[in-house]
């Protein structure tokens, strides 16, 4: 092992953050006072099957990999209660009331482990190191994925667990009948590229997502994340919405400085 790396774990300002996604389990060191990495990212797949154990293993290889001796901090796509994981809506099902803890300390050793939703981590960031709005009123932080993902702000105190890729949104036809379908299968990044549609058309999908989040929560801001947000001057303006809505600033870092933010504040959801 490096002892430098191991001295500077010992730093107080310095976290490490771990993000586990359908594709790929990422991890850096994040300086915690900028939000920047220290160092590289550290990116291996995602196990198939993404059983716990199998990406709690992954996990152990990342922060080997790294010479991380410190705490850890741990997204995942899932609710996350008393650091159990409650749902699986695009992970193994085997994650459902997985011991959280367990798993991950006993993977790495026994050391500190925080869990948390990833949009929540991602929401968690964007209040400390991204656009100032996102410390003040009601902000719903969405992020645009595989699923959709929301961090629910108020005055940058996040409620955590707000699902509200799976809301139900009435789905117009052409034939003026309205069918249901859940928020993410409707309008998330995925959907767009399977189903290949234009900005233009996923736009609009969009647009009537969020305007149903509108109708319940009035947020003074919508900042949209996810990897399509890199292209969010290609579609943004297209949205029609009564809200202002931002990209995210801290685009794919998010998750992983979250994760750290997290453990080292001591936030265990
Ligand atoms: C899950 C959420 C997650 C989101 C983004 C949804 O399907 O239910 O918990 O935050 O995907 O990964």
């Amino acid at each position: 092992m490096h002892s430098s790396n191991l001295e500077r774990s010992d730093e107080a300002h310095v976290g490490f953050g771990i993000d586990i996604g359908g594709s790929g389990i990422k991890g850096a060191r994040v300086d915690l006072r900028t939000g920047e990495f220290i160092g590289e990212r550290i990116k291996v797949a995602t196990p198939q099957p993404a059983t716990p154990t199998a990406v709690a293993d992954t996990v152990a290889t990342i922060i080997n990999q790294a010479h991380w001796a410190g705490p850890v901090g741990i997204t995942v796509p899932s609710v996350v209660r008393n650091q159990q994981a409650l749902t699986a809506a695009n992970i193994d099902p085997e994650w459902i009331d997985c011991d959280l803890s367990d798993v991950f300390s006993t993977a790495v050793g026994g050391r500190e482990c925080a869990v948390l939703n990833d949009a929540d981590a991602a929401g968690l960031a964007e209040v400390a190191f991204g656009d100032p709005r996102a410390q003040q009123g009601v902000v719903i932080l969405a992020t645009l994925g595989t699923g959709i993902g929301s961090a629910l702000l108020t005055d940058g105190t996040l409620v955590p667990n707000t699902e509200l890729g799976h809301l139900m949104i009435q789905r117009p036809r052409r034939s003026g009948k309205i069918t249901l379908v859940e928020a993410e299968a409707y309008a998330a990044s995925s959907v767009r590229q399977r189903e290949e549609l234009s900005y233009k058309k996923w736009a609009k999908r969009l647009s009537h997502v969020l305007s149903e989040y509108e109708r319940l929560f009035w947020p003074d801001l919508f900042i949209l994340g996810g990897g399509v947000s890199r292209k969010f001057d290609k579609w943004g303006p297209l949205l029609e919405v009564d809200t202002q809505v931002v990209p995210a600033r801290l685009r794919n870092r998010a998750g992983i400085v979250g994760a750290a933010m997290a453990v080292n504040r001591g936030i265990r959801p």
